[in-house]
């Protein structure tokens, strides 16, 4: 007895010594995520958008819950909570009551190219956490990106994938729209939630290029929610003349408008683009027998053809594919035909699984590599001679290690890829 009480007293000194080592050990650790990750702002759903040139611009939006608007306190040096002492402030440029959310909206101008900056949010409560985001370059120079899309229904699975984009560390996430299943202020609310996955615990923002969907039903509902110009279509270079992409919108008339622009717009900035990139929604030929060909996005095939597009995303069928670089041939009826050596010629991956319900990828093509049903996204890599994709499979996110930011690329521990029908995991889309 005697035995057992000594052995119960003398508990509490090692729980105690313990404690104490625990504490000392994270004491810093937790002072810094004091410092950074505490909130006292009424302020939510952060989301950093990007739409026109990243290298100088980035829109920032947040859901105000109540009080004003906040103000952004912003600079190229991390001042962590202490919004005075950050070089510069702006306050919102819009404010757009939308969803239950009063959505605040600030356009970052006059960024450096290829800086980090840092931010918080100081409104009529508090300080929000610190945040921070790398612009893009400028110039040429590698970089990674994350393009996917279809997050409607499974909300474990777009956990994963956007845990997983946290992991990956990519300059930006383009998400090829149906964010939502129904264009609801609750489905809104749930995904902006769960997008705040995506930042990290020291407050990095991955930017998102956002298209739209058909399930995005109400047209005002991308640039609502995400500050993008009427019509959800626009245009951005990364690493000056490396890499230009155009965020396009399948849901409405791919001529018309959108058309005109679209073709203007590759005359006026296109010449002497190295990489020539377009996201939108609506494939053109769906890798599943349940979704109808996308006659109206089809009508953009000759435009990246002719203007030597090297690499199109698609989204909305819930399959992955990934094609040959192929040609628009409408007389043969595959609408395409592969065309591997032909330097106009554009590869086409896709076609949206995360989180939307999976469907059979039971069609292919004489120009498919391969075509599955499985949860996932493409990894992008931008080099000025070729970008390279890897498909990343997200449902083990967590068994995946952290990306070391010195080796962008290098998959981390326990990363698991698509090998499309064994062929290589990793495709190269060489420049030409
Ligand atoms: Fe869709």
């Amino acid at each position: 007895m005697s035995e057992r009480k000594s052995s119960l007293a003398k508990r509490p000194s090692l729980l105690v010594a313990l404690a104490i080592f625990i504490l000392s050990a994270a004491g810093p650790a937790s002072a810094q995520t004091e410092a950074t990750n505490a909130n006292t702002s009424r302020t939510g759903k952060y989301r950093l958008v990007w739409f026109e040139d990243p290298a100088t611009t980035a829109t920032f939006v947040w859901n105000q819950l109540e009080g004003s608007p906040g103000v952004l306190h912003y600079g190229p040096r991390n001042q962590d909570r202490n919004k005075n002492k950050y070089s510069r402030k702006s306050e919102v440029d819009r404010v757009v009551n939308f969803d239950g959310m009063k959505n605040c909206m600030v356009t970052l101008r006059n960024l450096k190219p290829d800086s980090w900056y840092f931010m918080c949010i100081g409104d009529d409560f508090g300080v929000s956490r610190r945040f921070y985001f790398r612009t893009a370059p400028d110039k040429p120079q590698p970089f990674t990106f994350i393009c996917g899309g279809d997050s409607r229904n499974f909300r474990d699975v777009r956990q994963a994938a956007n845990l997983m984009c946290r992991k990956l560390g990519p300059l930006f996430v383009s998400f090829t729209g149906d964010m939502i299943n129904h264009d609801t202020a609750e489905q809104w609310d749930e995904w902006l939630d769960d997008w705040q996955l995506t930042i990290n615990d020291k407050g990095r923002l991955l930017p998102i290029a956002p298209h739209r969907g058909n399930h995005e039903a109400r047209p005002e509902s991308i640039p609502n929610h995400f500050g993008m110009p009427e019509g959800s279509y626009a245009a951005f270079n990364v690493g000056g003349n490396l890499f230009r992409y155009y965020i396009l919108n399948s849901e409405i008339p791919a001529d018309g408008v959108q058309g005109n622009w679209l073709t203007s717009d590759l005359k006026k900035n296109a010449n002497g683009v190295t990489h020539l990139v377009a996201g939108y929604h609506k494939p053109m030929r769906p890798h599943t027998s349940g979704k109808a060909l996308g006659r109206n996005s089809y009508k953009w095939a000759d435009t990246f053809y002719e203007a030597g597009f090297d690499l199109v995303m698609e989204s909305d069928s819930h399959v992955m594919k990934r094609t040959l670089p192929m040609k628009p041939f409408p007389q043969g009826g595959e609408d395409f035909k592969a065309a591997p050596n032909d330097p106009k010629a554009t590869v086409y991956l896709g076609e949206g699984c995360w989180g939307a319900p999976l469907r059979r990828a039971d069609v292919a093509y004489s120009w498919t590599v391969g075509a599955a049903a499985f949860n996932g996204f493409d990894w992008l890599h931008v080099t000025p001679k070729a970008i390279f994709d890897k498909t990343v499979k997200v449902e083990n996110v967590a068994s995946v290690g952290e990306i070391d930011p010195a080796k962008p690329y290098d998959d981390p521990k326990g990363l698991q890829l698509w090998a499309p029908n064994g062929d290589d995991e990793v495709l190269r889309i060489p420049a030409d």
